[in-house]
């Protein structure tokens, strides 16, 4: 694969360096109208060769400039056979000024925006995780290949982002509210500040000013192509600065406080940069119910599950019919990518097989947890876990969902109950299946797993950061369920039950 990034700054050369990091593209061609920027770009690695146009042979082109730039960049791009999508903050004027020049878009060009960035600019503020964990938006329009639109998606999960579609329209006046207006006020605020103020400038300066330093030539042409949206946010704000006044002029402090209340609620609400699909992890050792948790979870809210156990079990499977020792970290990583792994209505398949029940075989279990412990085997099964975040929800159980994979989930579950318990468990579970079993083997097999989940130096098996820990020892299912959604409840995230 062929990737070309036009404008080799903060989000193209992000992208680059992202896309090259998970395998995607094998040669990254830079088009940099700016000499200097582009030498930089080259320097630093973002790019392996320069080029004045883009590449009759590009198979994927980004179009990372000025957002007044874009159209005509995608205009000239009308017969080009690769997949386009640009990343401006504004959709409609784009989309709008092409078809006014081509009378079209061009069936395999994507509108899309990733909702990432910072204050920095430039190729040397490029980094290869600056979309992981955060949103892309993509407004496809009745022109574009559904084709196109899987890819650019498939590329954007590979990178760690998770996707959503919207209308260009509404995809300009969320943006004028969340994103554009917050950058306009900073830039007036900053005109009012002298060198004099900054010497006793402490954090609330700092959090509030940081967007100021933002790059001008970005930020000019997004204000006047996203004119209407911005000047209704802008109406909204100039009220309620207009209110604010009087009440500071009348001295009505009920007033202000009610005002500050409702905007401590909202901002309470908001939840960090991660995603906008709410995700709950549930990690736990071998047995202590997460899996039957997770499963029942997903279905009382509709959400997605990802059983991130069945991955390893899956790629231990595979090593075991092929042969490829246990131990192999490389050649397990590589087979792990090269399977096709798909979760269809709770079933596994792989390359076209149902492996649902084979890989619950007690020898892929004990296999499982040796691959797992490889470093290259989780980094191969990483970008897959993170591209099952998709609306509405996630619920994700394994051993470090909440640690490594979704640290910014905004509940994380740890399961635990006593060995005992545990292997009582699993044998009523097998036994009930029909396989022949014996609890003093279970029991061995349990502890000696995890010894292993939590003794391993990679991802070990431990509560994440702010996890609700529960012991599912003497609970019931229908108890432990209640606690899980309690907490889920306090924080906002049930939507239907
Ligand atoms: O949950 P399970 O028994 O299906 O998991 C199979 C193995 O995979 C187990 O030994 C632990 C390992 N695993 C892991 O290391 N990380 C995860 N997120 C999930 C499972």
């Amino acid at each position: 694969m062929r990737l070309a990034v036009v404008g080799t700054g903060l989000i193209g050369g992000s992208f680059a360096l992202a896309a090259r990091a998970a395998g995607l593209c094998t040669q990254v061609i830079g088009v940099e109208p700016d000499v200097e920027r582009g030498r930089e770009a080259l320097r630093l690695g973002l790019v392996d060769e320069l080029a004045a146009t883009v590449p009759d042979d590009a198979d994927l082109i980004v179009l990372a400039v000025p957002s007044d730039r874009v159209a005509a960049l995608i205009a000239g791009l009308h017969a080009h056979a690769g997949i386009v999508f640009d990343v401006a903050s504004i959709k409609t004027p784009i989309v709008a000024a092409v078809r006014a020049a081509k009378g079209a878009l061009p069936q395999r060009y994507v509108p899309c925006h990733p909702i990432a960035g910072s204050e920095a600019s430039g190729p040397s503020a490029a980094r290869a995780d600056l979309f992981r964990g955060h949103a892309v938006v993509l407004t496809p329009q009745a022109e574009t290949r559904p084709d196109a639109v899987a890819e650019v998606a498939r590329w954007w999960w590979a990178v760690g982002a998770s996707v959503s579609n919207m209308t260009p329209e509404a995809h300009d006046a969320t943006l004028a509210v969340t994103s554009h207006l917050p950058h306009l006020i900073a830039f007036a605020y900053l005109q009012t500040i002298e060198p004099a103020h900054l010497a006793y400038a402490a954090g609330g300066f700092r959090d509030f000013s940081r967007i100021a330093a933002s790059d001008p030539a970005m930020w000019a042409p997004i204000f006047v192509q996203n004119r209407a949206p911005v000047l209704a946010a802008l109406d909204g704000v100039e009220r309620e600065l207009a209110h604010i006044r009087r009440l500071v002029e009348t001295g009505d402090q009920q007033g202000l406080a009610g005002l500050i209340e409702r905007a401590r609620t909202r901002r309470r609400s908001f939840r960090a940069p991660g995603s906008t699909v709410p995700v709950i992890t549930i990690d736990g050792p071998s047995g202590s119910g997460k899996g039957t948790i997770a499963g029942r979870l997903a279905d009382l809210l509709g959400w997605h599950l990802l059983d991130s156990g069945a991955l390893y079990r899956v790629v231990a499977d595979a090593a075991l019919t092929r042969g490829v020792a246990l131990d192999a970290a490389d050649a397990l990583a590589v087979l792990a990518l090269s399977l096709d792994i798909r979760f269809v209505d709770g079933d596994v398949w792989v390359d076209g097989m149902d492996r649902t029940l084979a890989i619950r075989d007690e020898a892929v279990s004990a296999a499982a947890s040796r691959v797992a412990v490889l470093q290259p085997v989780r980094d191969a099964v990483l970008d897959l876990q993170r591209s099952q975040q998709r609306p509405p929800g996630l619920v994700a159980d394994g051993r470090d969902m909440g640690t490594v994979v979704f640290p910014h989930a905004p509940l994380k579950v740890f399961l635990d109950a006593s060995v005992e318990a545990r292997a009582e468990r699993r044998y009523i579970q097998l036994k009930n299946k029909g396989l022949p079993v014996s609890l003093a083997d279970l029991r061995a097999n349990l502890e000696e797993r995890d010894a292993r989940d939590k003794g391993r130096a990679v991802a070990p098996l431990r509560p994440a950061e702010g996890a609700v820990i529960i012991d599912s020892t003497d609970l019931s299912i229908e108890d432990v369920l209640a606690r899980v959604l309690a907490a889920a409840r306090a924080r906002g995230l049930v939507i239907r039950t």
